[in-house]
């Protein structure tokens, strides 16, 4: 099945870039990759520290639901940060752990999609631009994706009120990413609430990647399980993926957790059963660690603000520059961002990744994301300002 639905897929924007630039020499010098989210800070020291500690547990098979610490871990985090009463999360029903947020936000849809051959085919709503792995997860899935605007206009965030009831009536799932990637906008409580409600209205999942939710500028985002509990003290119908990725920026030790209503999260370990990765034991006796400790976080907190600082001050006035609510990226209005990046590497040795790439063109034919450029903020202070100097000279 998979092998047919492959076929339906775009290239993942990554190789698409890598075609664009194919045969393009940068100029001599110094080049700059600002194309993909991977952190260039380190995590803190307590990450490899525990894992040697737990080096003796290497012969065993990690349970699939993890450990009980990591889960009281988990638990104790988000009610801190969202302001959850102790027994509102129950670490035995209410989350999971996963090996990086991304295997989860693919495999949920397998657990989430109707088979039906006859009536109306099963959506799966995504924004516009996406991250490309919701798309991949829906196709998968067999639902039909639905791409929802996330525009200037819309706030960068898709408009709820624009959807239809005969669409929601046959949505399974309906992702949103809060801080956005790419755009960096935030969901307040009052927008989470109103998807809540949606999804409990219609019966569909709302499967919320919060993975970005500790970078962020000045307030902390409010959360979907905090929206879904002042929504009727329940989980029911809302699914949260948190990541250490960016958090502590340990992207290589796939570490994430995702959380929320209990009923679906049965169903995932089930399908987990047959098919997942585990997470090792000194791996998630790691994340444990790195779950209960903030001091790390503030100062990767403070290290990306430093960096929006000199972005601010270099780019205020150009590309449509605005200071995102949280992420790492900046999302540049540049004209035509294919051109821009062709442009960008073969003057500045600048590497950004076009806009159009992380969206498909609507029903008009027009691709929203068309006019932008991606930048990941991820190295130093001094590399960052070189290439956003490269980048003034280059596109003025
Ligand atoms: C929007 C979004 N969601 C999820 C992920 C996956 O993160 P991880 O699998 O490292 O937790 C990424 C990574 O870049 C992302 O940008």
């Amino acid at each position: 099945m998979w092998n047919d639905r492959l076929d339906r897929l775009q290239e993942f924007p990554f190789r698409r870039l890598a075609e664009l630039l194919a045969g393009i020499d940068p100029p001599p010098g110094e080049t700059f990759d600002l194309t993909i989210g991977e952190p260039r800070h380190q995590p803190p020291p307590l990450l490899a520290e525990v894992v040697a500690r737990h080096a003796h547990e290497w012969n065993r098979y990690p349970p699939l639901n993890g450990t009980a610490a990591f889960r009281r871990a988990v638990c104790a985090w988000l009610a801190r940060r969202y302001h959850l009463p102790p027994e509102a999360l129950d670490p035995e029903r209410h989350v999971l752990p996963v090996a990086g947020t991304k295997e989860a936000l693919f495999l949920l849809p397998e657990v989430l999609v109707p088979e039906r051959p006859e009536g109306p085919r099963p959506a799966v709503l995504v924004p516009n631009p996406v991250y490309a792995v919701y798309v991949g997860a829906a196709v998968l899935a067999g639902a039909e994706p639905v791409h929802l605007p996330a525009t200037r206009e819309t706030g960068f965030l898709p408009d709820l009120d624009a959807l239809e009831p005969a669409l929601l009536e046959r949505t399974a799932a309906l992702y949103l990413c809060s801080p956005a990637n790419p755009q960096g906008a935030v969901a307040d409580l009052a927008y989470w609430r109103h998807a809540i409600r949606l999804a409990r209205r219609y019966g569909f999942v709302l499967l919320a990647d919060e993975c970005y939710a500790e970078l962020y500028d000045r307030e902390p985002p409010p959360g979907v399980l905090e929206a879904a509990w002042a929504e009727g003290r329940s989980f029911a119908g809302v699914l949260a993926f948190h990541s250490l990725s960016k958090r502590s920026s340990a992207a290589g030790l796939r570490s994430g957790f995702v959380a929320g209503d209990p009923e679906v999260l049965a169903r995932f370990l089930r399908l987990r059963a047959y098919a997942a990765a585990v997470q090792p034991l000194p791996l998630m006796a790691a994340a444990t660690a790195l779950w209960a400790e903030e001091s790390h976080v503030e100062a990767n907190r403070a290290l990306y603000r430093r960096k929006f600082d000199i972005a601010e001050r270099r780019l205020s006035n150009r590309f449509g520059f605005y200071r995102p609510a949280g992420g790492f990226f900046l999302w540049l209005e540049v004209g035509d961002g294919e051109a821009a990046t062709v442009e960008l590497w073969r003057r500045g040795g600048v590497k950004v990744l076009p806009g159009g790439y992380l969206a498909v063109p609507d029903r008009e034919g027009r691709n929203p994301a068309r006019g932008y450029v991606r930048l990941a903020m991820v190295h130093d202070e001094a590399t960052i300002e070189r290439a956003l100097d490269r980048l003034v000279e280059v596109l003025g």
